[in-house]
């Protein structure tokens, strides 16, 4: 992820005290993308990879400690059987090529999703690139393939069902119920979606990170995937740094009146 010379130059650095911990992108605008150029969708979506590319340098740059990058969701599985082949085999491919450099960037890989619905050699495309980069920690790449906010929200409820059957907990109090319920989110143990970026123009979750995302600042922008770059990306994060976040509070010079 080195940047190279014909990369724009980045709008600013941000101040490390303004850096949101988790930043979560809806990649959405290939098909547009493509359609505007007389191209198939799946052109679309393979020069996704450059943007893909492009937003994690920019992430190491300037030191987002997690990326959260929706690949493929749990309703995509309801696209035309040659799109959805069309994108497992990118997904292959791009796992494929991209894995050593990213290892050596010290890029820690892990994924959320229906893993199941997988075919079983993806699955261990993924488990391997898991295992391979899980000591790394200059930046952690999580990518969202079959994934599905309300999949996660269930999965992690049959969860804590399932430990309350088996050894009853003390779900009475809240913090305790809530701690037993997020273990078993698939993106245990970190912090929540600071900064919800989502490309193509359309205003929506689309079952996302429902739960990670509840306080998330949402950033919208027009602009298509393809055409996402590190200038797009710093412009999100400047826009963050600007963002008086106050979590149902009141503002913390009127507080004291
Ligand atoms: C996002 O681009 C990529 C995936 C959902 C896999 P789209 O394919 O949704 O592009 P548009 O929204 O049709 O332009
Ligand atoms: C969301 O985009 C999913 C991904 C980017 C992977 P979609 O294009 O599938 O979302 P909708 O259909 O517009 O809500
Ligand atoms: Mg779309």
């Amino acid at each position: 992820m080195r940047p190279r010379s014909h990369d724009p130059k980045p709008v600013s650095e941000i101040d490390p005290a303004h850096l949101p911990r988790h930043v979560a992108i809806v990649m959405d605008g290939n098909g547009r993308w493509a359609r505007a150029r007389h191209l198939p969708r799946t052109v679309g979506h393979q020069r996704g990879r450059r943007a893909v590319r492009a937003t994690i340098r920019a992430a190491m740059r300037q030191g987002v400690p997690i990326l959260t990058l929706f690949a493929f969701s749990s309703e995509n599985w309801k696209r035309p059987a040659d799109e959805v082949d069309a994108l497992m085999k990118l997904f292959i491919n791009a796992l494929e090529k991209e894995l050593d450099e990213l290892d050596e960037n010290g890029v820690r890989l892990t994924f959320i999703g229906e893993r199941s619905r997988l075919d079983a050699s993806v699955q261990a495309l993924m488990d391997a690139a898991e295992a391979r980069t899980a000591g790394n920690d200059r930046l952690h790449l999580q990518i969202a393939v079959s994934y599905g906010g309300q999949w996660d929200i269930l999965q992690a409820a049959r969860k804590l069902a399932e430990r309350h059957a088996q050894s009853p907990l003390a779900l009475d109090d809240p913090e305790i119920l809530n701690s037993a319920f997020e273990s078993g989110l698939a993106t245990t143990g970190q912090p929540p979606v600071d900064l919800f970026i989502r490309t193509g123009g359309e205003r929506r979750l689309s079952n996302f990170l429902l739960w990670q995302a509840a306080y998330a600042e949402l950033y919208f922008t027009d602009v298509l995937w393809p055409l996402f770059d590190e200038t797009e990306f710093d412009r999100a994060l400047t826009w963050f740094a600007g963002r008086e976040r106050r979590f149902g509070r009141v503002e913390s010079h009127e507080a004291k009146r």
